[in-house]
């Protein structure tokens, strides 16, 4: 046997790979190889993992024990130990706490330590795969000897490589149940091949085996596969090239995940390096503010080093006091990475509710954490024949390829180059769920030659002249409920007070400037994004700005709230009921909804949400036009 199953305990299943992967590192100094298993609980995943497991004597005795019995008890022939049932088990554990969607394992050999991700197959599987390959090095693609290569062989093959993982390895399981016949295997292999092509997988690397009776799992070639000259899974995984070895040769890069600073003598900064190497006295670069310095320590957990390498986690110190701090990446002086707020990227969206292109997302980048507007798809990516198709947009477990705007300059490189700076994900922000991960491909040339311009008279300048200070007063409610009528006897009072303003309204825009966009939920989001940037245009020009649009989404009118300056944005819900804005039906537009002949009607077929706190609440049924705007004139004075 080539290893020796050294005796360490088994990590509390709590603990997530990364704290595994420093447990580990704190006790050993071996090399680590992260893999995930694709396949399904037919193609005989969890008997594999448990075989691997159970061959590098990764498990603890009673655990073993308890196994043997199972066994016994389910019916296994003869001293074999099922080993799906090992793995199997310990899901059902785990499930018993929350619910984790990617188990993650370790076992190691004399050479090397693994971590495997264990992903399960059902309708989740996009999402699972993606948690579980982004860190991986290598996939093993689980195939039934008797079934060959399946629709989802291909998908999980697909995923995996736009997942960056460069390392496959074709498991052709269940040869025991084929008679180890090579013509089986051999058409299976020829099989991928065509298809590992189709994807540009350069290559891959396939292993006929048995997990149940051990063929080719820890030595080769098993007896029973004299006609196999390749090397054992186990010897495969043991001497593949690591990720991190690529990643050594790149230029040094490291994202500061947080500043260590004990006591006023000393200001570490602390992360995972993701490419490169660096030494003391290396000149660094702080990224984006460019300053730059020289690198004094490495302080590591068993104290200071000569060099540190991508993939270790380590403390600089620096030369001089530069401002640096969480977010921010320590780079090569002479080789920095980019940092741009536009860019192409490959999504793959993750939550049931579809993508809405335009909308605002928290975009995280390792530390970073930015407000990103996705736009709509150029295309998706059927992950079946992996045809560019049109879309509008992206539902749960799709792929596509579109591009992002950021509120702020993010650094990063391509995905190809470092998953750490080019792998993202998208939260809500309402919900705070993960929606998407994604994969950034470059920015875009506009971004990088489109500065901002400092114009010499400022905004304040321009309120100053006017004598009043700019406000946007964002009336929002249904179609209907009195939302133009009130805001223009506002304006009509506000210019008797000698004030400057401007009503926007909703019908008045959608005849020019916005006279391309409809009323699905992409053109609603796309009108008030770009109302909002009218209104912060003119409140820079110091006017008072009125507008009436049903800005029926709570996502969009935060987005204009967060795009001004605290405190400008007055939200005022005119709050008339359905029924009561249906029975006024002024343009007889309500009727129309009803009798189907105008779709995606607000309050009908398309959803309203209500303001949970707007600074101005106003009710049409008790009160005129007149009077609600007599009393919105009392809440926003004095305007100076
Ligand atoms: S918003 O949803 O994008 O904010 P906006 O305020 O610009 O809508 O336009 C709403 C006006 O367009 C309504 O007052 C109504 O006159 C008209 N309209 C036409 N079709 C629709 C529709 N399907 N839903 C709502 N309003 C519509």
């Amino acid at each position: 046997m080539p290893y020796s199953g050294e005796n360490q305990a088994y990590a509390p299943e709590a603990l997530i790979a990364d704290d595994i992967a420093a447990y580990l590192d704190a006790q050993q100094h071996k090399e680590m190889l992260r893999f995930i298993t694709c396949g399904s609980v037919d193609d005989g995943k969890s008997t594999l993992i448990g075989r691997l497991l159970y061959d590098s004597k990764m498990i603890f005795e009673d655990q073993l024990t308890a196994l043997e019995g199972d066994s016994a008890k389910h019916g296994t022939q003869g001293d074999a130990i099922d080993f799906a049932l090992l793995v199997d088990g310990l899901a059902a554990e785990r499930e018993q706490g929350i619910t984790i969607d990617v188990a993650y394992r370790f076992f190691a050999t004399e050479k090397r330590k693994f971590i495997v991700a264990d992903t399960p197959g059902h309708e989740q599987y996009t999402r699972n795969m993606v948690t579980g390959a982004s860190t991986a090095d290598l996939a093993v693609i689980l195939v039934d000897a008797r079934k060959g290569v399946l629709e989802q062989t291909k998908r999980h093959s697909f995923l995996v490589h736009l997942l960056g993982i460069r390392h496959l390895v074709l498991a052709v399981n269940k040869m025991d149940l084929v008679g180890y016949d090579q013509a089986i295997f051999d058409r299976i292999v020829a099989d991928y091949q065509i298809f590992a092509k189709e994807i540009g997988a350069e290559a891959f690397t396939p292993i006929p085996i048995s997990g149940f009776k051990g063929d080719n799992i820890t030595t080769a070639p098993s007896a029973n596969t004299p006609w196999y000259a390749g090397s054992s899974l186990i010897d495969h995984l043991e001497t593949v090239e690591l990720a991190n070895t690529r990643a050594q040769e790149r230029a040094f890069r490291m994202p500061v995940q947080w500043v260590n600073r004990p006591n006023l003598d000393f200001r570490g900064f602390a992360g995972l390096i993701s490419g490169g190497s660096v030494k003391p006295g290396d000149p660094v670069r702080i990224v984006p503010s460019g300053k730059t310095s020289k690198v004094k320590r490495i302080v590591s957990f068993d104290g200071d080093q000569d060099e540190a390498v991508a993939g270790q986690s380590v403390t600089l110190t620096l030369k001089d006091e530069v401002d640096c701090s969480r977010g921010d990446v320590i780079a090569a002086a002479d080789d920095p990475p980019e940092a741009s707020d536009q860019f192409e990227a490959t999504i793959v969206w993750m939550d049931e509710q579809a993508m809405k292109p335009g909308r605002g997302y928290w975009l995280k980048l390792g530390s970073q954490t930015v407000t990103a507007n996705v736009q709509a798809p150029k295309y998706e990516i059927c992950v079946n024949t992996f045809e560019h198709l049109a879309a509008k947009t992206l539902k749960l477990n799709g792929i596509g390829v579109a591009e992002l705007r950021t509120d702020r300059p993010i650094t990063f490189e391509p995905y190809a180059n470092s998953r750490q700076l080019g792998g993202f994900i998208l939260i809500d922000k309402y919900t705070n769920a993960t929606v998407a991960a994604g994969m950034i491909h470059f920015s875009l040339r506009r971004a990088q030659n489109v500065h901002w311009q400092a114009t010499e008279i400022g905004r304040d300048h321009h309120a100053a002249l006017k004598n009043q200070k700019p406000r946007v007063l964002w009336f929002t409610g249904l179609s209907g409920s009195g939302k133009s009528t009130i805001a223009n006897e506002v304006e009509k009072r506000l210019n008797l007070m000698n004030r400057h303003t401007f009503l926007l309204d909703g019908d008045n825009v959608r005849h020019g400037l916005n006279k391309d966009l409809g009323f699905t939920e992409t053109d609603r989001i796309e009108n008030i994004r770009r109302i909002g940037e009218v209104a912060k245009l003119m409140t820079d020009a110091g006017l008072i700005v009125l507008t009436a649009f049903i800005s029926p989404f709570r996502a969009e009118r935060r987005m204009v709230r967060e795009m001004l300056p605290e405190g400008e944005f007055i939200e005022i819900f005119v709050d008339t009921p359905l029924e009561v804005a249906e029975q006024r039906d002024v343009k007889g537009l309500y009727k129309k909804a009803r009798e189907g002949q105008l779709k995606n009607f607000t309050g009908i077929d398309s959803p309203y949400e209500a303001p949970e706190n707007a600074e101005i609440r106003v009710n049409t049924v008790d009160i005129t036009p007149a009077e609600a705007a007599d009393y919105i004139i009392e809440q926003i004075m004095p305007l100076k």
